[in-house]
């Protein structure tokens, strides 16, 4: 098989990979409803009336943050345009702009002051998948990623290699840096101590960012599209944790936990903590949830409180409960979506036929946050 073939193969729809993993899927299902049906729960799929082919309601779901990504994406989507391209259209909107701190292009950075950014996508059609992580100077790991998924036969790009790959294959280098991030950046340094060097007046702040940057920044865009024939994609993108240890690899990265999809179920992609996120891989376990009957919502909240009986004590507030933020966005292949949030209230961005909105996020925990990052 040529280069070019074996590439088709992987990525195209391709008769034989749709034989063996139906065969599979058969397989899984059949185990799966012997033990659903032991323990007495509708088996799955059971309830799932799915629409014919062409028919699909079309959708994208984003974090909040994402509200013009899912109107550029259903817009493609609708187009015509492949699942997994349309997302990345959209989040590729939100890593150029310079007024998103949490993603791509000013992105707060890391302790030395250097921006490393994570991203992976998700192709439910062809259940392909490909990420970058810790890489610098270039603004849209979103499109890196989805070539490391389309041109390589490997999943996951790390640091230095990631970056000569983005640059053989075209990007721009540059310094992701801004103004307004460095400003945040050396604020956060002159914070830490009051025995070290770093002193006097830094001058006017910004009070957007003042406001923003009461604990630890962790944001992210999540995008996830569904098209008309039931096809799925989705891909997450991020800077990280604001002031992280150089290196330091988050869950958007992270096939299952930043993002996962199933052609057959749908989708689920995260922001928040990422740490927390990757000891519970909870996008896989939400889709398994979804596949074994739970509505996105329930799944959703469910590896939410997983998380929280997972939090070791010193992330944990007066009452025992996670002191952090961590939020997850799932879209089901029948077209039903939600978004979760470990506190509330939160919310996250919808485009579909009923047009472009902002929806409230379901809560595991309502009041506002103590403390923690
Ligand atoms: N969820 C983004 C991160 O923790 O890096």
């Amino acid at each position: 098989m040529s280069n070019q073939q074996h590439r088709e193969g992987r990525q195209g729809t391709d008769r034989r990979g749709f034989l063996a993993g139906s065969a599979a899927m058969a397989a899984g299902a059949i185990l799966s409803q012997q033990g659903s049906a032991a323990r007495g729960e509708v088996r799955p799929g059971q309830e799932r009336q799915l629409p014919a082919a062409g028919e699909f309601p079309v959708k994208s779901i984003s974090s909040a943050n994402g509200r013009e990504a899912t109107r550029i994406a259903y817009d493609l989507v609708m187009q015509g345009k492949d699942t997994l391209d349309a997302c990345v259209a959209g989040v590729t909107v939100v890593e150029n702009d310079p007024n998103d701190t949490s993603v791509g292009y000013g992105g707060l950075p890391n302790e030395e002051g250097v921006v490393e950014l994570d991203s992976a996508v998700m192709h439910g059609p062809s259940h392909s998948c490909g990420g970058v992580a810790s890489i610098r100077d270039i603004k849209n790991p979103a499109q890196v990623a989805r070539l490391v998924m389309k041109t390589t036969d490997h999943v996951l790009l790390v640091g230095e290699g990631a970056k000569r790959f983005a640059i053989a294959n075209g990007f721009k280098e540059e310094n992701l840096l801004t103004e307004r991030a460095r400003k945040a950046w050396l604020r956060w340094k002159h914070s830490l101590s009051d025995n070290d060097d770093w002193v006097g007046e830094l001058g006017e702040e910004d009070p957007a960012l003042l406001e923003a940057f009461g604990g630890r920044p962790t944001g992210t865009i999540h995008c996830a599209s569904l098209n008309a024939n039931g096809d799925i994609s989705c891909c997450t993108t991020t800077s990280g944790l604001a002031w992280k240890i150089p290196g330091r690899v988050g869950d958007s990265p992270i096939i299952g936990a930043g993002l996962y999809c199933d052609n057959d179920i749908g989708s689920c992609g995260s922001t928040g903590r990422g740490e927390a996120n990757l000891k519970n891989l909870c996008s896989f376990a939400a889709v398994e949830l979804m596949r074994n009957g739970m509505s996105p919502e329930q799944a959703g909240l469910e590896v939410l409180k997983r998380v929280a009986d997972h939090t070791p004590d010193r992330l944990r507030d007066d009452d025992g409960r996670p002191n952090f933020g961590l939020n997850f966005y799932l879209l089901s292949k029948d077209g039903r979506h939600a978004g979760v949030t470990m506190w509330g209230p939160g919310r996250f961005a919808v485009t579909d036929a009923d047009g472009t909105r902002h929806e409230e996020s379901a809560a595991l925990y309502e009041r506002p946050r103590r403390g923690g990052r």
